[in-house]
This record gives C-alpha cells, sequence and structure tokens, in this order.
C-alpha cells in the first residue's frame, strides 16, 4: 500500500526537525503552558534570538501566571520595553488575568479555548496546544504560511479570506497521528531557518522532494498576497527636555503607538515645538533625526535637546509627566528609539 502524500510530507519534517532543527531553547523543555505561552507571544514578531534576552528575564520577575496577573502593567511594560509590538505586553497581561480570575490560573486544556484568550491567534493557540498536550492541530504563522503554499504550490490570494481557510484546511490535512509537537517545531524551524523569503535554501531542505515551487524554480513567487497598503510617512518632535540631570517623560495614551509607554514629550511638528518652547528660559538644540519604521508607517522624529535652568518652573504647556534620572528611565517602559537615545 502506498502511503498517502501527507503522511510522508509530514515525516520528512519531523525526521528533519530530530536531526536538525533547533533544540534545547529555553521553552522547549517544558510543557508547563504558561512557560510555552509566553515564549510563543514573545515570538509571534521577534527573532529568537531576541527572544533568548527577554525570556529568562520575565520569567525570573513573573514566575507563574498569578505573578504575572498581579503585577502592575507599567512593571511588564517595562520588561517588554524593547521587544516592540506593544499591544502584546497588554494582551499577555490581559491574559494572564483572565486565566487567574476566570480560571482559577489554569490555562484552558485545547487549542479551540486556548484561542479565545486575549492576544493569541488560532496559530498560538494551536503551537501551545501541540507542545504542551500534542494536540493536532495546525499552525499557520507567517513563516509557515511561506513553507506550505511553496510546497503545495498554493496560489490562492491570501488577501481573500476564503483562500487563507482554503490554506488553513490544507494544513490540517498535512498533520501527522502522532508526534505533532515535533513536526510543529519543524514546520516554524524550515520557515526560520531554511524556506527563507529572499533565499530560500532549496539543496538542504527535507521537503525539496515535495515542493512544487521548488520544482518550478519559482518559491520567490510564494506566498501570494494582494493588497499591500502603501506605508505612510508621519513626521514629529520630541522634547529631550533636561533640568540638572534628570530627564521630563510622560506616559503615551493608552491606544495608539507606543500606548502606555513613557516617552518624550511629542509635538506636532519641529515648528509646533518651536513656538511652544520660545519664551522658556534656557536654551536647546537640535539633534539629527531619528527614522523609525513602525509596521504601518515609517516615522521622522525631530528631537530638540532643552536644558532648563536649575530653578526654573516646568512650562506651562507641557503635559503631566515625571523628572527621572537616565537610570531611573532605563528601568520604565520606554519605546526603542528613546531607550537608544539614553544608551541602553
Ligand atoms: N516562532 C514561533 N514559535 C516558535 C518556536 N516555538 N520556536 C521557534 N520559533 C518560533
Amino acid at each position: 500500500m502506498t502511503r498517502p502524500a501527507a503522511t510522508t510530507l509530514a515525516a520528512r519534517v519531523i525526521r528533519w526537525q530530530r536531526r536538525h532543527g533547533r533544540h534545547g531553547l529555553p521553552w522547549q523543555g517544558t510543557r508547563d503552558p504558561y512557560r510555552v505561552w509566553l515564549s510563543e507571544v514573545m515570538l509571534q514578531q521577534t527573532q529568537v534570538a531576541t527572544v533568548l534576552d527577554y525570556y529568562p528575564r520575565f520569567l525570573a520577575r513573573f514566575p507563574t501566571v498569578l505573578a504575572l496577573a498581579a503585577a502592575p502593567l507599567d512593571d511588564v511594560l517595562a520588561l517588554w520595553s524593547g521587544l516592540g509590538y506593544y499591544s502584546r505586553a497588554r494582551h499577555l497581561h490581559r491574559c494572564a488575568q483572565a486565566v487567574v480570575a476566570e480560571r482559577g490560573g489554569a490555562f484552558p486544556a485545547c487549542s479551540a479555548a486556548l484561542a479565545q484568550l486575549p492576544g493569541v491567534g488560532r496559530s498560538t493557540a494551536a503551537a501551545i496546544a501541540a507542545f504542551c498536550y500534542g494536540e493536532r492541530a495546525a499552525i499557520l504563522d507567517g513563516n509557515v504560511k511561506r513553507v506550505l503554499t511553496r510546497v503545495l504550490g498554493f496560489d490562492g490570494d491570501l488577501a481573500l479570506a476564503a483562500e487563507e481557510r482554503r490554506l488553513w484546511a490544507a494544513a490540517e490535512a498535512l498533520l501527522p497521528v502522532r508526534d505533532v509537537d515535533v513536526y510543529t517545531q519543524g514546520l516554524m524551524d524550515l520557515g526560520a531557518t531554511l524556506c527563507l523569503a529572499r533565499t530560500p535554501a532549496c539543496e538542504r531542505c527535507p521537503l525539496a522532494v515535495d515542493c512544487a515551487a521548488g520544482a518550478a524554480g519559482t518559491p520567490h513567487l510564494f506566498p501570494v498576497k494582494t493588497r499591500r497598503g502603501k506605508r505612510g510617512q508621519r513626521v514629529n518632535a520630541w522634547l529631550w527636555l533636561r533640568q540638572r540631570e534628570q530627564l521630563y517623560l510622560v506616559q503615551r495614551p493608552p491606544r495608539g503607538v507606543w500606548a502606555g509607554l513613557w516617552s518624550l514629550p511629542q509635538f506636532d511638528s519641529g515648528q509646533a515645538l518651536e513656538e511652544a518652547c520660545s519664551g522658556w528660559p534656557g536654551r536647546g538644540e537640535w539633534w539629527p533625526a531619528i527614522a523609525h519604521a513602525l509596521t504601518h508607517f515609517d516615522w521622522t522624529l525631530h528631537t530638540l535637546d532643552w536644558q532648563l535652568p536649575p530653578r526654573a518652573k516646568l512650562p506651562a504647556a507641557l503635559p503631566q509627566g515625571r523628572w527621572v534620572t537616565p537610570e531611573e528611565a532605563l528601568a520604565m517602559g520606554l519605546p526603542a528609539p528613546l531607550r537608544r537615545l539614553l544608551g541602553g
């Protein structure tokens, strides 16, 4: 009897993962859903190398979901600072609180229920369930979409919900009967190490024999996704206000970019800032502009360094904030470019 192709493909992934995949990562030696959930949320938009730095620190400060739920959001954001995509940290905190308040601190035991938690999408829920419970649930994050569309020659437009659903169904049909955890890790590892967007290493890929795009010499055509929104451009001004050895920080509003993080007072433009500070005591100097790329737009930030004389009062036009030393600032939740300005 010939085996169905699905078994063969999964078996190749599993064999390859065991020999060549990533092992010994700090979240791989556990089936504790708290630890696995935390790693998967951190890994959603961040590379393994970066997460390796943050994950142990985060766990040391919040060893259990109870500890995380009980912490002030500011502490969570401070430890998350630099990982980016801060809505993840806010969802993480809300999720921990929901798990504690509604489930007595126990994570759900299946992917369908995990996917109901704040910040846990279908793919993340499936990954947690596969790693912790061995559940046969398909993952489909950006990397895995690339691997599967190439292997299958799936050229449906993933901007269309119906095509995305079709790919989910195909991913489910490929699941192995056992060793789903190894298979899931294997797909992630293939996507992160061999089946790269621009430079796929097809010659080393265990799926080369199955791969429609590889055979056709067209991996770069997959996945197909139209509707690429044009990136926006924004320009704002930041005020680096100093007095003695302290810097003035304000907390950003609870919605929008860097919500809830501590940052510099922001103005609509350099001109608006110059008008605001025209009567202030002390003097200022513009620094070279900072270019910062966010998901949906490129941001140019012009920063005015203003030194207030020691006894001068805080200018009235400024929003409420805090005077902090650079060391204190570095312990707070800061946007990455501000952390860099502080040398952190
Ligand atoms: N990306 C998302 N989850 C991952 C994991 N568990 N290991 C490596 N990369 C990942």
